[in-house]
């Protein structure tokens, strides 16, 4: 993976025509931008139980109209990127991920991802996509730091956040309710 870093580059100077259709090939995972067509298996991914009980938003009440206008919104936001995750190899659409609330000024954002493809959990795409992301957070965005929060049962997760870099920064005691128990949520964060 190639990416220059714009060590010094301004706010004002970035062109996000550009950086909204980056495409990073990364070892095993082909970053592209999200697409429209890709909003309907997105939806079915996200109102999975199994996967959305890792997921820190609800989206039982997510319908396609909801989707289409939160999918116009990132992408004329220049604080969010939302990116699908490809393999390399089948360039089967298996996820996504992005950066959301990103702040220009304190050179700051959030992460997220989800792969989808429930086979392709624990084969090293999660790592290798966050990895991604990561790097052209630093390289070409020029962002210093990375925030995340993960649910303290979701261990494969934390282990693949661990791996790519990320540490625990503070522990949000029982603050969350899942199957009638309160878990911790951690947030993690990884800097330049
Ligand atoms: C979290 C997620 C992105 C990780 O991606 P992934 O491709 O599954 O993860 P990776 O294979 O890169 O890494 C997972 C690691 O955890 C390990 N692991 C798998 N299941 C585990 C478990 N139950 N407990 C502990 N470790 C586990 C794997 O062995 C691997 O570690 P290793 O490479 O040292 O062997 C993906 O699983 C996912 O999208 N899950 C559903 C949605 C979700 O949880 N999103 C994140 C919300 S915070």
């Amino acid at each position: 993976m190639v990416l220059n870093n714009p060590k010094g580059i301004k706010f004002y100077e970035m062109d996000f025509r550009k950086l909204k259709s980056t495409v990073i090939r990364n070892k095993k995972v082909l970053i592209r931008p999200l697409k429209k067509n890709d909003l309907y298996q997105l939806i079915k991914w996200l109102k999975d139980p199994e996967i959305n009980k890792f997921l820190s938003s609800d989206f039982s009440e997510l319908d396609t109209e909801k989707e289409e206008r939160w999918f116009r919104e990132m992408s004329i936001s220049v604080n969010d990127f939302v990116f699908a995750i490809e393999t390399q190899r089948e360039r089967k659409y298996i996820g996504d991920c992005g950066l959301h609330k990103i702040n220009w000024d304190e050179k700051k954002a959030d992460f997220g991802i989800a792969i989808g493809e429930k086979n392709y959990w624990g084969k090293g795409y999660g790592s290798d996509a966050a990895g991604a992301v990561i790097k052209f957070a630093f390289m070409k965005l020029g962002l210093e730091k990375i925030t995340l929060s993960v649910y303290e049962y979701n261990k494969r997760a934390i282990r693949s956040y661990k791996k790519c870099g990320f540490k625990k920064k503070e522990i949000l005691k029982k603050d969350h309710l899942y199957n009638n128990i309160y878990w911790d949520t951690i947030i993690m964060e990884i800097k330049v």
